[in-house]
């Protein structure tokens, strides 16, 4: 008996997530900040091998998006683009496969969830493949007039996939990510920059809003937002956007610390985007902590309660708060406990802050 029960405990350890505190009913954070805004989490492509990882999105959400999976680098069929490009002559050839976010996709039309997407341009996770003649990287990189050719069609590939198998399911798209240079504050000098020039953001979201099903919402996607230089950076680049109209709103990634950055500055970040007039999302919200103790947790606690405060003044214009992640041994900065649930599942002192911020601590 004892050695059925090690076992059934091991694979429960194997399958990464315990609910310890199994049969206690916790809140929904869709249920409560219901008719305000959606409340998400970023998901891997591993929660949906694992029961008790569903069950926690199923319960606590209602927008998902893939970590990983609808990267470029995921999406791409690198093969058969090349080979496209072999047999057609037609450099701005591409082939596109959803694989890698279907165990996502899937869920998510299955319960009715809604989906995130995340991220059509990205300088990171896209191949330098993409920008060269033949997808070869040591042939001659494309012109402006190919590059933009094969963008168009990576993303009306996309949206057409997406609307064949999922119709209805991604509402939303992170169009460009993390343009920004955090040095000049100017736009960051990427291979996006130098094959197709200062304006690819604008034709990016232009080509996005012609694809994209009607209704979908597409936002700028950024960190670091608090501090005056960067945001000084973005502003401009949010301007720019507005004045061609393909832009809904902006994405602040928040993966914060306790004290960094301050809530002053944040305050200010928001109260400036917010001006301009666009939508808002928290799109990867995340506060590290040095150690796994009560007392840390309740310092990181507080971080999420004046986050969720600050969002909720801003409730009309948000349309979504997502954290980056669901347990803390599935986050990418899982050496600083930073979400909202622990590695078995039990909702943390953040959990208790999110659902109740305006209480005083103890959460
Ligand atoms: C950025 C990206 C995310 C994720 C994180 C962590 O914030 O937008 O997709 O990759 O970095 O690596």
């Amino acid at each position: 008996m004892k050695r059925i029960f090690a076992l059934f405990f091991a694979l429960c350890l194997l399958a990464g997530c315990i609910q310890i505190a199994a049969g206690e009913e916790i809140p929904s954070l869709k249920d409560v900040y219901a008719g305000k805004f959606d409340f998400g989490a970023a998901a891997p492509r591993k929660a949906f091998q694992n029961m008790q990882t569903m069950e926690l999105m199923a319960e606590q959400f209602n927008i998902l998006t893939p970590e990983n999976e609808l990267k470029p680098n995921f999406v791409i069929d690198w093969v058969k683009s090349k080979k496209k490009v072999l047999e057609t002559g037609d450099q701005t050839a591409v082939a596109v496969h959803l694989d890698s976010a279907k165990p996502l996709l899937d869920f998510a039309k299955a319960h009715g969830i809604r989906v995130h997407g995340h991220v059509l341009l990205w300088h990171i996770e896209t191949k330098d493949e993409f920008f060269h003649e033949g997808y070869v990287v040591s042939a001659p990189l494309l012109d402006r007039e190919q590059m933009l050719g094969r963008l168009e069609n990576y993303i009306a590939g996309l949206m057409e996939l997406l609307e064949q198998q999922y119709p209805g399911v991604v509402v939303s798209w992170d169009v460009v990510n993390e343009a920004i240079d955090d040095g000049s504050h100017a736009l960051r000098k990427s291979k996006w920059y130098e094959v197709v020039g200062e304006d690819y953001v604008e034709r990016a979201f232009e080509l996005a809003r012609k694809y994209a099903p009607e209704g979908t919402l597409l936002y700028y996607n950024d960190y670091n937002t608090a501090y005056p230089g960067k945001l000084k950076g973005i502003l401009q680049l949010l301007e720019k956007l507005q004045a061609e109209g393909n832009i809904d709103g902006y994405g602040f990634q928040m993966h914060h610390r306790v004290r960094e950055p301050g809530m002053g500055m944040l305050t200010n970040a928001v109260k400036a985007v917010a001006a301009l007039g666009l939508k808002l999302r928290v799109s990867e919200l995340d506060v590290g902590v040095s150690k796994n103790t009560e007392e840390d947790f309740q310092k990181q606690a507080k971080k999420y309660a004046d986050v969720m405060k600050l969002m909720l003044e801003y409730a009309d214009q948000t349309e979504a708060v997502e954290v980056w992640g669901l347990t803390d041994n599935m986050s990418y900065r899982s050496y600083e406990y930073p979400l909202l649930f622990d590695a078995s599942c039990n909702p943390k002192p953040a959990f208790w802050a999110v659902v109740n911020p305006d209480a005083e601590g103890g959460w």
